[in-house]
């Protein structure tokens, strides 16, 4: 029997970056993400008969081998956890550019777990399956999830208390809208995995760990009122903090491009008239927050600024869910 499921990105609106366990992936403070419902990963898994397991990855050919090797390392530590002595036919794909820094890592390990998860009849809550999606990368424990999404670092060293929740559903914010801006289509020059590490070693890291803890809490107060300025300022006041600390790494790290910062500098002047909000991750696009009403000024604007390779709306949606 095949299944298929379909789960959503998730993006950061107060992020979470570093790890207090690289075994468990266990972070060192709650973030809170929004799932989109137009971006996402499909997988259909089954179990399957044979010796070995098999991977398609539908995508660009520099991805895939990448992509295998996680899934198949993923399927290893399944089977170790679950006690579940299968082997399994996966087929994925991702209906955006794969590897450039969009949180395919979230959504693809949160179709996987939870695939995986049905398919052995395991009859798991979505904690559970968020704490196990979260074994493949840690923003997918949010993309399990539907709406607003808040990810527990928690406190038991076995990561039992780690996973993500839906604090908000969709409806509860209708208007209120994502627009992703692809700034490039190449794989990110160096994995989020990767700067975690480098981040957690900086000085200034601790201080941010703190301060965005908390801001979590006032994100949470805004989402409840619907209060997008807040929100908003919120979102960017942790991204900007984040930079610093991103661009004195040993070494720095980069992931804004020239057309990262011109999106940016555009969001800045359109604001004066319309209210939207900017955030990055581990790539060059930006993610701007605003409400449905101001998208076209928006779509429009952003069109004109040379190296955007597109704009994509997005509502938010249900987590992770089998079609
Ligand atoms: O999912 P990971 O462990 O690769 O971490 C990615 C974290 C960011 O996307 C950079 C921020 C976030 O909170 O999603």
């Amino acid at each position: 029997m095949k299944l298929t499921i379909r789960a959503p990105i998730n993006i950061a609106l107060i992020k979470y970056w570093g790890k207090r366990d690289e075994a468990l992936l266990l972070p060192t403070k709650d973030s809170i993400g929004i799932s989109l419902l137009e971006l996402f990963t499909e997988t259909s898994v089954a179990i399957i008969n044979r010796k070995d397991d098999e991977i398609f990855v539908h995508d660009e050919p520099e991805v895939q081998a990448r992509i295998i090797q996680g899934i198949q390392a993923y399927l290893h530590r399944f089977r170790s956890i679950t006690g579940v002595d299968a082997r399994f036919s996966i087929h994925t794909r991702n209906n955006f550019p794969t590897a450039s820094g969009i949180a395919s890592s979230a959504s693809g390990f949160a179709a996987l777990a939870t695939g995986l998860a049905k398919a052995s009849e395991l009859n798991f809550q979505e904690s559970q399956i968020s704490a196990l999606a979260r074994l493949g990368s840690g923003s997918a424990a949010r993309s399990v999830c539907g709406g607003f999404v808040r990810f527990y670092k928690g406190t038991q060293p076995d990561g039992s208390d780690s996973f993500g929740k839906t604090i908000f559903h969709s409806d509860h914010w209708p208007e209120l809208r994502m627009i992703v801006v692809l700034t490039s289509l190449s794989p990110k020059s160096i994995s989020s995995r990767d700067s975690a590490k480098l981040l957690v070693n900086n000085p200034l890291y601790a201080r941010w760990c703190e301060e965005s803890h908390l801001r979590v809490d006032a994100a949470i107060q805004a989402i409840g009122e619907r209060n997008l300025i807040q929100l908003g300022l919120l979102m960017e006041k942790d991204w900007v903090d984040l930079q610093k600390i991103l661009a004195t790494c040993d070494p720095p790290i980069q992931y804004a491009t020239e057309v990262t910062y011109n999106v940016i500098h555009e969001i800045h002047k359109l604001r004066e008239n319309c209210p939207c909000y900017f955030t990055t991750d581990a790539g060059p696009h930006v993610k701007v927050l605003s409400l449905a009403s101001n998208v076209p000024v928006i779509r429009e604007r952003l069109k004109g600024v040379e190296g955007v390779v597109q704009i994509r709306e997005c509502r938010l949606g249900p987590g992770a869910m089998e079609l």
